[in-house]
């Protein structure tokens, strides 16, 4: 029973590698949809097809556990699929992006107390359109703090960049969407990442963002949480390889999945 990590395209596998490094003896199976990145341009009745259908090949190969290692689901699809979809039993999805507003808020999982003062002023979003637009950051972030400003910014066409592997498009496009944000929100107190193939090009948001923000950095704060939540459900955690599955080219989809991992692996298509 390996845990499900499932992203639009290669954007997970910055979480997959936290979760590595957090817990090396457990066993994972990577989905990535390349077939069908990016999601971040997709409505979200698209993205909720899309994000149900590989949680099921998923679910089908026997996870019982699946993270959405990706915002744009975890924003636009998740909380459909948690009330309407996900079948009765032992099966379970988590998101990406409750943990990291835990940690920004200084909450406890599953900390359902009233919102509270925190010390955070404001935090900037940079993201996909789909997840600036679906307002799930600015409402779970109001659950947990008061008088929080939310300033999202859609970093449109990064995705692409960084699928493609276009690391000088990527800078030109990092500039840009740190400056139109910076236009709105001159001194941001924090910034997240909150796109799971941003952390590939968290250096150039480091240098265009002003040095007072602090920089969130997902994949670490969500393996936290995944140790933490198997911690307390023992049934989810079992030693193993990791494998990986792609819906798109298996050669192509290997070669910049190197750009992600590091290392070369083995790819199957489903
Ligand atoms: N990596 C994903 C995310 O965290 C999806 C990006 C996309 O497919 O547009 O939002």
């Amino acid at each position: 029973m390996p845990i499900g990590v499932f992203d639009s395209g290669l954007g997970g596998l910055t979480i997959l590698r936290a979760l590595q490094k957090r817990l090396p003896e457990q066993a994972f199976t990577y989905l990535g949809d390349n077939a069908n990145t990016p999601y971040g341009t997709r409505d979200a009745y698209d993205v909720f097809d899309l994000t149900t259908k590989s949680v099921q090949t998923l679910f089908d190969m026997g996870c019982e556990l699946v993270i959405l290692a990706c915002n744009t689901a975890s924003a636009s699809a998740l909380h459909r699929m948690q009330v309407s979809w996900l079948p009765k039993g032992e099966q379970r999805v988590l998101g990406v992006f409750v943990p990291m507003i835990e940690n920004l808020t200084r909450r406890d999982w599953g900390d359902n107390a009233p919102p509270t003062h925190t010390g955070l002023e404001n935090v900037a979003v940079f993201a996909t359109r789909a997840t600036v637009e679906s307002g799930a950051f600015p409402r779970e972030m109001k659950f947990r703090a008061r008088d929080v400003e939310v300033v999202g910014q859609p970093c449109d066409g990064l995705v692409d960049a960084i699928e493609a592997g276009d690391m000088a498009k990527a800078r030109q496009l990092v500039q840009g969407h740190v400056a139109t944000l910076i236009k709105r929100l001159p001194k941001p107190q924090s910034a997240v990442l909150g796109c799971t193939h941003y952390p590939i090009v968290e250096h150039m948001f480091r240098r265009a963002l002003p040095e007072s923000t602090k920089l969130l950095s997902q994949p670490g704060i969500v393996a936290d949480a995944t140790a933490d939540y198997l911690q307390r459900h023992e049934r989810y955690a079992q030693a193993g390889e990791t494998q990986y599955f792609t819906t798109g080219e298996v050669g192509k989809v290997g070669r910049l999945a190197e750009l992600f991992l590091g290392h070369p692996v083995d790819w199957q298509k489903v």
